[in-house]
């Protein structure tokens, strides 16, 4: 945390990307949809070894359901008496048992007999067993027991089949499947006496299988996927975690960067102020000069005419002075151009003065904030300013239309407006006209300077406000005023236009708007 605080280019870079926890989220939705990934696909598997299972179950159902009808559909059929089968006793037949001609003794075997005797046959070699039940057996040992009572009360209101694991006695566990027997016209023979119609249910039969080689299938398969759910979870996490380590990395230097950038921008910028300065307080000199210059030769010969006209005042104090002394110096023209020198001499100081108000209205000294700055006022003092560079090359032209006062740092305005004039001036090669406009509407302020000059072709319009993009000479041009006027205008969320026609001029708009950016 300490190095990120001194770190200032860290305010760039979004906070989720810089501080490490937050990297945590998604992490930890990595990991918990691996985790559902994993029970989803455990739990698909468990259902699909059962569905399996029950399928099988299904199948032996269907088997002994139509060997039962195979029996059904011929009456009974007779086998041979032997120790294992016995005549069974709860079959009502007046042909039970008969005896072969050649003296074997047979029994006939029904079809729930029958399927009693297969039953026992399976469960004696097999993890697979079914037997037949009824909610009211012939033979008490059919009883159903409570899961099958349950299951016959369910097929008794419509359910087709069911299913579930259960656990045994033995405390393994297994696979029961049970469906319902339906009672068909074969069945009608021996069963009508219980009043039993065709299509009641009459029992079921309940396959039950051994359910241990599914839980262990699933319990091998649950290890390896979790081996392998792990390891990709945690190589991903690492991937992830390298790759925004990265990514924090190169966006901390980049935003170093982008500082460094705006700060030589800044610097450039400044640069380009200071060229400007040194540019106009040249003219400014040159200015003042003038003016000052020839209130010099005017103090030069008012003190001539001074001595002058004490000397001739002494000579009338003694009594000496007569018309030729008058005449000698030229005193008619001197009363004349007296009032005339002092005049001069105080307009030539009153220009100074105004230069220099201008000067301080144009930089504006003692107001760096926003201000409610009068963009008509600043306009006028900036082309005064600028007034040494345009006047020998165009005729000015304003059209002020008097805006409301704008809520902006006035100081920058000007410079905007500045380094639009000098380059209007720039742009006249001989000389042109220059127009500067204002105006307003509800929202936004805005100037124009237009200027007669060369104008810009389409190669050079779409580069304009590069910063160093200039198509002076050498030496001559910085390619940085236009691009700080761009800031500056930006910066107070307006903006700037042009129109440009080569060898026709220029018109660039500068719009700002009324109410001051937050
Ligand atoms: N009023 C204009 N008329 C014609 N071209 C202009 C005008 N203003 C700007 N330009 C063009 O835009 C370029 C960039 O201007 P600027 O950013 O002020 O830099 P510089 O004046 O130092 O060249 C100039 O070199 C010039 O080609
Ligand atoms: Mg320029």
């Amino acid at each position: 945390m300490e190095a990120q605080r001194s770190n200032p280019a860290l305010h760039r870079v979004p906070r989720y990307i810089c501080q490490r926890r937050w990297w945590l989220i998604p992490l930890l939705l990595w990991i918990g949809g691996s985790a559902l990934y994993f029970l989803g696909h455990m739990h698909d598997m468990r259902q699909q070894l059962t569905a399996v299972g029950i399928e099988g179950a299904r199948n032996m159902f269907r088997m002994v359901v139509l060997t039962r009808d195979w029996n059904s559909s011929h009456g009974g059929v007779y086998v041979p008496v032997t120790p294992q089968i016995q005549p069974n006793p709860y079959l009502d037949h007046p042909h039970r048992d008969v005896t072969t001609t050649d003296g074997v003794a047979m029994t006939m075997i029904n079809p729930a007999y029958m399927t009693r005797l297969i039953g026992e046959m399976a469960a004696a070699d097999d993890s697979t067993v079914f037997r037949l039940t009824s909610l009211k057996p012939i033979r008490p040992a059919n009883q159903a027991d409570p899961w099958e009572s349950r299951q016959l009360e369910r097929f008794e209101q419509g359910v087709s089949e069911s299913w579930s694991v259960e656990n045994s006695e033995g405390g393994s566990r297994q696979l029961r499947y049970m469906a319902p027997l339906v009672v068909k016209e074969s069945c009608l023979a021996c069963h009508a006496v219980q009043g039993y119609r065709v299509g009641d249910i009459r029992g079921g039969i309940s396959v039950t299988q051994d359910y241990t080689p599914i839980d262990s299938a699933i319990s091998r398969h649950r290890g390896d996927l979790l081996l392998s759910t792990l390891a990709t979870c945690l190589l991903i996490s690492l991937l992830g975690w390298t790759l925004l380590e990265q990514l924090r990395r190169r966006w901390i230097e980049l935003a170093g960067k982008i500082d460094e950038v705006e700060s030589t921008h800044r610097q450039l910028l400044q640069s380009e102020k200071l060229a400007a300065i040194g540019q106009l307080a040249a003219g400014v000199a040159h200015e003042i000069n003038n003016p000052v210059g020839f209130v010099n030769s005017n103090l030069g010969t008012l003190g001539k005419y001074g001595q002058q006209m004490t000397d001739l005042l002494d000579k009338c104090r003694r009594g000496e002075a007569g018309e030729a002394d008058f005449a000698a110096f030229d005193y008619d023209y001197l009363r004349g151009d007296l009032p005339a020198l002092l005049q001069e001499s105080r307009d030539g100081l009153e220009r100074v003065r105004r230069i220099v108000a201008d000067l301080k209205d144009f930089a504006r000294i003692d107001q760096s904030d926003a201000e409610d700055f009068d963009l008509d006022q600043g306009l006028e003092s900036t082309l005064n300013v600028v007034w040494n560079e345009l006047k020998y090359k165009a005729t000015v032209t304003r059209e002020f239309g008097k805006p409301p006062p704008v809520r902006c740092i006035g100081a920058q305005i000007n410079q905007v407006a500045l380094n639009l004039l000098v380059n209007a001036g720039q742009a006249i090669v001989e000389h042109g006209t220059i127009t500067v406009r204002s105006g307003f509407n509800d929202e936004t302020v805005w100037f124009e300077v237009i200027d007669s000059g060369c104008g810009m072709s389409a190669d050079v319009l779409p580069h304009i406000f590069e910063p160093f993009y200039t198509t002076r000479p050498a030496g001559k041009g910085t390619g940085l005023g236009l691009a700080l006027a761009y800031d500056i205008v930006r910066k107070h969320g307006g903006r700037i236009e042009v129109d440009s026609e080569l060898g026709r001029g220029s018109r660039f708009r500068v719009t700002l708007p009324r109410t001051e950016r937050a």
